[in-house]
């Protein structure tokens, strides 16, 4: 919890520094730093502390990352590092806080993903993709009724990061987290690490 310590000491100093687009958590006005200082500027990302693009993401799925976040579903796995970055942000919103968080990323506009990786076989990963599409959409578009987020438009080195996870078993872990379980099984079937790549390497292709 020292490392959670620090991070929200600098959350709540950054937030101090600014004055614009406040959302409030807890009653307390933070600033779009809250979020934003490890999101990247205007929520698209940050690959250097492997933080996912959020703006133009879905708001569904959003809501659903942030509720398993703060009930600790998720970053919670003692050897997830970087999903324990994230998981003290959440555990201080409400319900309400979180409503009025994605009311404010609703209003961050979305900017094409810069593409980072590389060494993929896109057609191999378009082979491998076929597996997905049942619940991600043909196009990655994403499907509601399945929970299954949109995959294209989101940052590639996130993808990986997430199915490395989800095949390590560090996302998915807790058995009341049944999508990430379901989605776990699903990774696990991935055959290896080559395999992952192509697959966001073809992902990359749909563009948005
Ligand atoms: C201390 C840095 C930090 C702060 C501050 C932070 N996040 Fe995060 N967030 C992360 C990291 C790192 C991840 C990736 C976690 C993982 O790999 O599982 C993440 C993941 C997420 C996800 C999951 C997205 C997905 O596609 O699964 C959502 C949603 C999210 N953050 C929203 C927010 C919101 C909203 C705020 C502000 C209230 C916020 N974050 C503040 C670091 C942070
Ligand atoms: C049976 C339905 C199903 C199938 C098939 C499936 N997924 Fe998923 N996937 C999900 C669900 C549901 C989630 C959301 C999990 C959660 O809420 O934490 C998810 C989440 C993800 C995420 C995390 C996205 C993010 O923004 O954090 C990635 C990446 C992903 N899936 C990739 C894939 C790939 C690649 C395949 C094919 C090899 C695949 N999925 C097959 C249901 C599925």
């Amino acid at each position: 919890m020292k490392q959670a310590g620090f991070w929200l000491n600098l959350a709540l100093g950054a937030a101090l520094c600014t004055t614009t687009q406040a959302a409030t958590v807890d009653g307390v006005e933070v600033s779009d730093r809250f979020c934003l200082t490890c999101h990247g500027t205007d929520g698209q990302g940050n690959i250097g502390i492997d933080a996912p693009r959020i703006a133009g993401m879905e708001r569904w799925y959003l809501q659903r990352q942030l509720e398993i976040f703060r009930d600790g579903l998720r970053g919670t796995h003692p050897e997830d590092l970087v999903g324990q970055e994230m998981q003290p942000m959440a555990a201080i919103l409400t319900d309400n806080s979180i409503q009025d968080v994605l009311n404010w990323v609703e209003t961050w506009e979305y900017k094409p993903a810069e593409i980072t990786l590389t060494g993929g076989d896109t057609q191999r990963g378009k082979t491998l993709y076929q597996s997905c599409a049942s619940c991600h959409g043909a196009d990655g578009e994403g499907n509601e009724v399945m929970k299954a987020p949109a995959l294209r438009g989101q940052n590639d080195f996130y993808l990986v990061n997430q199915l490395k996870s989800f095949k390590a078993g560090w996302r998915g872990f807790d058995p009341r987290d049944q999508q990430g379980t379901q989605m776990r099984l699903m990774a696990q079937a991935i055959p290896d690490d080559q395999a992952i790549t192509d697959i966001v390497s073809y992902i990359n292709t749909l563009g948005r």
